[in-house]
């Protein structure tokens, strides 16, 4: 048996906006443990070797920020709390069951643009 890759990846986005940007960011006063609290959770779970928590710069969702990305899947959380990573943990990241009431809606994550056709729109 080889090296198993990662079951998952959770990407959180840990841009901060200076002081007196109007563009909101997922980082501030009130935010900034959340990465942390995360990591420490999946670290005291003994789950890092195959759950690995990724610090992100802008994920462009910025209005819904504190976000995280948890791919496979382009699971997108939004509003993001530490009661809400906790659910997140338990109920996606180990029982295999996204919570439905945590992701972005539909239509600010709509389906992709292949880039073949992103090329084509730009031409
Ligand atoms: S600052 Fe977090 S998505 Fe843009």
């Amino acid at each position: 048996m080889g090296f198993p890759q990662p079951a998952f990846y959770i990407f959180k986005c840990e841009q901060s906006s200076p002081p007196g940007m109007p563009k909101p960011s997922c980082v501030n006063e009130q935010t900034r443990e959340l990465y942390q609290y995360m990591s420490n959770k999946l670290m005291s779970m003994g789950v890092t070797t195959t759950v690995l928590p990724i610090r992100t710069s802008c994920l462009g969702r910025c209005q819904m920020g504190p976000v995280m990305l948890v791919e496979p899947g382009h699971y997108m959380y939004i509003g993001l709390t530490k009661e809400k990573i906790d659910r997140i943990i338990d109920e996606h990241i180990l029982n295999g069951i996204p919570v439905e009431e945590f992701l972005i809606p539909k239509e600010f994550w709509d389906e992709p643009i292949n880039p073949k056709d992103a090329m084509e729109q730009m031409a």
